[in-house]
């Protein structure tokens, strides 16, 4: 059986190069399985300028500015027998997405994503121009499918394996000379650093991953702040977080949360989720059950 796929025709004309398919196509994906789509479906997606988007918007919509997104669903027949379903043309204006991003203070991909989303929504017939609850249903949607991107909008991997170094070398390892360093990322882009802490008294002992996450929430930070987290091992080998280390990760960090593991010289890696690290954790719903 052929492997489902799906396709974007896509048009960069803001001749800035400015981002790649490859993004684009893991949102497109994404969107589709979150909506249960089975087919295989086509997009049209082009990025503009300024000047090309206040055109159409006021050519097609009658207003005289330029808009961040703009969607024109598909509205012929579907052919029989053909490959994809055509879903339209999606245009985004990068003028206007840089913009909003700064004053939303996101990450410019995190931007474009979100109206790609809201595009696709539109291309599936949603609708939040109609009715309240039709704006409900749509804006969690977009947001549900936004939060659930396998995709990490904050996390420099360089600034990463730089930070996991330092923390690495800093560790308290009197007993087992095993040093571990760990990192949390939040969204305001600070690198949170740990390291693991022994004790004589064996059990005092913590754990880098641990260190590094109560430190983060100690200086106010929760859950939704955190984007990542990297640990890093003194062994050849990639070493995975503790089951202890992987709980308190379970109930501090969201399951979807990357997690960037690597051995000591960082020549041999594992990117996983917090999900994937501990699936059928033990959660605060368990403790409520009969
Ligand atoms: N260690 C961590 O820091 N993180 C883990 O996930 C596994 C183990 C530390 C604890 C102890 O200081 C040393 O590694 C040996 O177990």
């Amino acid at each position: 059986m052929n492997k489902k796929q799906n396709k974007i025709d896509y048009l960069d004309k803001t001749g800035k190069k400015a981002k790649a398919i490859s993004m684009f196509e893991k949102v497109f994906d994404h969107t589709l399985n979150y909506l249960n789509k089975k087919e295989n479906y086509l997009v049209s997606l082009s990025i503009v300028r300024s000047p090309e988007m206040r055109k159409l918007n006021r050519e097609f919509k009658g207003n005289d500015k330029p808009t961040d997104v703009l969607t024109f669903p598909y509205e012929c027949e579907i052919e029989e027998g053909a490959p994809f379903i055509d879903l339209g043309s999606i245009i985004l204006c990068l003028d206007v997405c840089q913009k909003d991003a700064k004053e939303y203070n996101l990450p410019i991909d995190k931007e474009l994503a979100f109206l790609f989303i809201h595009g696709l929504l539109h291309a599936f017939g949603y609708d939040h121009h109609k009715s309240k609850k039709d704006e409900e249903i749509m804006f969690k949607l977009q947001n549900e499918i936004l939060n659930t991107l396998p995709i990490d909008f904050y996390t420099d991997i360089k600034i990463l394996k730089k930070k996991l170094k330092e923390a690495q070398s800093n560790a308290y390892v009197p007993y087992s000379k095993f040093k571990v360093g760990a990192v949390v990322v939040t969204k305001d882009g600070k690198y949170h650093t740990g390291f693991n802490i022994e004790n004589s008294a064996y059990t005092v002992c913590c754990c880098a991953e641990r260190v590094a996450l109560f430190r983060t929430y100690a200086e106010g930070y929760h859950k939704e702040d955190i984007v990542s987290l990297g640990c890093i091992t003194s062994s050849n080998q990639v070493g995975t977080p503790c089951g202890v280390c992987r709980q308190a990760m379970s109930e501090l960090m969201d399951l979807n949360c990357p997690v960037y593991i690597f051995n000591n010289d960082m020549d041999k890696k594992l990117f996983t989720t917090v999900k994937g690290l501990l699936p059928y954790c033990f959660t605060s719903e368990d403790l409520n059950a009969r």
